[in-house]
């Protein structure tokens, strides 16, 4: 059960298709529907992700938190206002222009970071999302995104941010989590200039 989602997704089409939503809409079912870890026994809501199915730009999280479990949408939260903020008025556009996802489509309990094992069985859902959707920048919230975005595990987030590296063929643009600003007001300079980069190669 559940085999074809192991098969690791090619990222090497060069050519932006438009994307038929109904193919997506055919992923979302398939999540909706999945029960490959133990997240599917506590979760209320999957949370697909949401945006623009056209997308020049993506942002990845880590997980679900309590109001996405509630809603079953992607950073609706105090850090999901903090990233609609960036969105608005860093990079000048609407939420609704760009796409929102997650590592992982289910909430851990408690807000634990997601195990490998977690990782390993959701991720090729968002391998094919990442591939219809076809996205120009790919921008990895926080270090677990941006680890199991590269399988990089062993640069922290501060020393990668900020750098511009090649996914497929999006670039890849890793910056700290929305969360971390919360708890660190001093990051979002930083923040500031690695979307000023992403809004120069838009
Ligand atoms: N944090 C995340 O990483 N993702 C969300 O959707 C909300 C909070």
């Amino acid at each position: 059960m559940g085999f074809e989602y192991f098969r690791e997704y090619k990222q090497n089409s060069t050519i932006k298709i438009k994307t038929s939503s109904t193919n997506l809409i055919e992923i979302e079912r398939r999540v909706k529907n999945c029960h490959l870890c133990p997240l599917s026994k506590t979760r209320k809501n999957v949370v697909f992700g949401e945006g623009n199915k056209n997308a020049d730009l993506m942002f990845i999280g880590e997980g679900p938190g309590a109001n996405e479990d509630e809603s079953g949408k992607p950073f609706v939260g105090r850090a999901g206002m903090l990233l609609t903020k960036i969105i608005e008025n860093v990079l000048n556009l609407k939420r609704e222009d760009v796409y929102i996802a997650n590592i992982i489509k289910c909430r851990p309990p408690n807000n634990r970071v997601p195990t490998l094992e977690e990782v390993t069985v959701c991720k090729p859902y968002l391998q094919e999302q990442i591939a219809m959707i076809h996205p120009k920048i790919i921008v990895p919230l926080g270090s677990t995104s941006y680890h199991h975005l590269s399988d990089d595990y062993n640069m922290p987030i501060s020393k990668i941010r900020g750098e511009v590296l090649e996914y497929g063929d999006a670039k890849l643009i890793p910056t700290y989590h929305p969360s971390y600003l919360l708890r660190n007001p001093s990051a979002k300079k930083d923040v500031f200039a690695d979307m000023l980069k992403v809004k120069k190669l838009l």
